[in-house]
């Protein structure tokens, strides 16, 4: 977390509104494993970072509430009893959809002012949005009393960004951003919204992240369908989601479905066996299966899920001409952003430099390299 983003946000919040603020870090998450599984009631493997939102939030007495996007330079006033979605696309979105959904729960909230930045780029795969979610509704909740529990919580940003934002995402980004633990990744059965931590020492080996620098205006509209796809087939198989379907029931089916599709719901039931294996090798500290998995789930995500695109899959080739990375691989809703790889620590760095040189190379735009550490979910900051 950076002292450095929290002291801008709070010092702009004093200038504009002249009032101390509650100030908030919500982190964004990195996924080990388990992609496009969290909506299919299957398991993921997130963990949230030391990057994300810093919020400095407050009541005020007025009777129009304002929020201030600092790295947008865009502020907006708005009316808490007339909030409807702004166009697609707009952060307020997210800030709108928050108090909304509150609202949609009988829970009276007054006006506020918020001004928040970020450390995570928009698109990059990393849940900014989620996290941006995350300290609206931590923030709303402690200054008007809500009483919310941290699952409502992450219940009320889900639903934000389905009907504000207009996707139809999993819970694994709200759960990862708002439930996180310092040094940890959480194995979470989306079915169940319940977490086991398992404490990340990777040993000689770290994570690391590459920012593709990409996000193709398709992937919202790609990714609900996705969606759609996944519980059509579970409908078919007559089951409440794909998580309870082995290889051999969507067989049974497989004529009744298009052979892309077929492949899609394929990569689901795989991908979610693949999550609770990776749980098995990280508890042995079986780096090499967990590295292979990694692995397996990239070509998944690329060949059958077809959320891929050519600078990840680069980036992936990349990490596999290189003996001292164990496994790469794309990272959240994909069609950009970036990939995560398990690389030796010694040779971090030189990878690193290897991937950025080529990729600049190849595509004539730059990467981004991130080392990034576990952190503690959405919380106060004193
Ligand atoms: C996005 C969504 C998540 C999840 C991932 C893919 O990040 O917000 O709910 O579906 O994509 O795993």
């Amino acid at each position: 977390m950076s002292a450095q983003l929290i002291n801008d946000v709070k010092s702009i919040f004093i200038d504009t509104f002249k009032t101390y603020p509650l100030l908030i870090f919500s982190p964004g998450r990195i996924n080990i494993i388990g992609e496009h599984t969290d909506y299919n009631d299957g398991f993921v493997f997130p963990a949230a970072v030391d990057k994300g939102i810093y919020a400095a939030i407050q009541k005020t007495g007025g009777n129009i509430s304002t929020a201030y996007a600092l790295d947008m330079d865009s502020k907006i006033e708005f009316d808490l009893e007339k909030l409807k979605p702004s166009k697609e696309g707009s952060w307020e979105n997210y800030v709108f959809g928050v108090v909304a959904e509150i609202q949609n729960r009988n829970k009276i909230v007054g006006n506020f002012n918020i001004v928040f930045k970020g450390d995570i780029p928009g698109g990059a795969g990393m849940s900014s949005s989620a996290a941006l979610e995350n300290s609206v509704v931590f923030g709303l909740n402690e200054l008007f009393n809500l009483g919310l529990s941290k699952h409502d919580m992450i219940l009320i940003s889900q639903k934000a960004e389905h009907n504000y934002v207009g996707v139809n995402c999993g819970i694994m980004d709200q759960y990862a951003s708002m439930f996180g633990i310092e040094d940890h990744a959480l194995l979470l059965d989306c079915r169940t919204v319940e977490s086991k931590p398992y404490k990340i020492d990777f040993k000689d080996h770290q994570l690391m992240l590459i920012n593709t620098n990409v996000k193709h205006s398709l992937s919202d509209s790609a990714y609900n369908d996705r969606r759609s796809a996944c519980e059509s087939i579970s409908t078919l198989l007559d089951i409440k989601a794909l998580r309870d379907a082995t290889e051999a029931d969507l067989e049974t089916v497989k004529d009744k479905v298009t052979p892309s599709n077929y492949q899609k719901a394929l990569y689901v039931i795989q991908e979610n066996n693949r999550t609770k294996k990776a749980s098995k090798a990280m508890k042995k500290n079986d780096l090499h299966t967990l590295g292979a998995l990694i692995y397996d789930s990239h070509d998944g995500l690329s060949n059958q899920y077809k959320v891929s695109c050519v600078e990840l899959d680069f980036l992936v080739d990349q990490a596999k001409t290189n003996k001292q990375v164990l496994g790469a691989r794309m990272m959240g809703g994909g069609f950009g952003g970036c990939t995560i790889n398990l690389v030796h620590k010694d040779h971090a760095e030189s990878f690193a430099e290897q991937a950025s040189k080529a990729y600049l190379k190849h595509f004539n735009k730059a990467c981004s390299v991130y080392f990034i550490k576990l952190s503690e979910g959405t919380h106060i900051v004193k």
